[in-house]
């Protein structure tokens, strides 16, 4: 599903944010991975997605290796990609509704089944009575709520999420790890960048640690 051959990051060409790594996240696996702030955590994911290249080094993704795709076909492999951004990246002049919807208006599907899908994840958030709220008008957990449906919607192959409980108490971190491990058995391939030590442990899942540009 996604593995890592001796990949190698720099940003500046001179220093190695992250060197050698090498790693397989099976089909299906639910799987966090941690290190301090500044250890790779987002480098590592924002290159799962396209968004950074490798400086060396191959990622495959449903064995097709990334960096040899088309330009063309990049939005075809991020449309099976639902990503949480540290950063949220919502879009602030549309409403919530809207930003969720975005996701599923790029594959065509007719209206009324936009509507109910964005209704039902927002249901499950629990930001049904944001839904016509621009992003601004949110707490940061609230739009972070909305971020993770935004991701989910599309019951995308694999999930990407950094931080994602990063600003949600501890009952709201509950409610969204339960929609995390519902698109898990419905075979959504989970990667979960986080330091929340207590996350990892309530929750037994495998963990890969970033350390000194490895992971281990
Ligand atoms: N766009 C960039 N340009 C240059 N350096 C960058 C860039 N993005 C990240 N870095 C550097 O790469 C290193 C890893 O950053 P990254 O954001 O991947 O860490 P992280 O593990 O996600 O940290 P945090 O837990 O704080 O989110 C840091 O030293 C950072 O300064
Ligand atoms: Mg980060």
């Amino acid at each position: 599903m996604i593995q890592l051959f001796h990949v190698f990051k720099s940003y500046d060409g001179e220093n190695m944010v992250l060197k050698d790594i090498n790693m397989i996240v099976e089909k299906g696996e639910f799987v966090f991975l941690t290190g301090v702030s500044g250890a790779g955590k987002t480098t590592l994911l924002k290159m799962l997605f396209l968004e950074e290249k490798p400086s060396r080094g191959q990622i495959l993704i449903h064995n097709k290796n990334i960096s040899r795709l088309s330009s063309n076909s990049i939005p075809f492999l991020r449309r099976n990609i639902g990503v949480v951004f540290q950063d949220f990246k919502l879009i602030e002049y549309r409403t919530v509704f809207e930003n969720i919807a975005i996701t599923l208006e790029i594959l065509d599907l007719p209206r009324k089944v936009i509507n109910q899908k964005v209704i039902n994840i927002l249901k499950l958030v629990g930001l049904e009575h944001r839904k016509n709220h621009l992003p601004k008008k949110l707490s940061g957990g609230e739009q972070q709520r909305v971020a993770i449906a935004r991701a989910l919607v599309n019951d995308p192959a694999i999930l990407l999420a950094d931080e994602p409980t990063g600003n949600l108490d501890p009952q709201i971190t509950i409610e969204i790890m339960k929609l995390f491990e519902k698109a898990n058995n419905n075979g959504t391939t989970i990667l979960i960048a986080t330091h929340d030590s207590s996350l990892m442990e309530r929750y037994k899942k495998r963990v890969l640690h970033i350390e000194d540009g490895r992971v281990f």
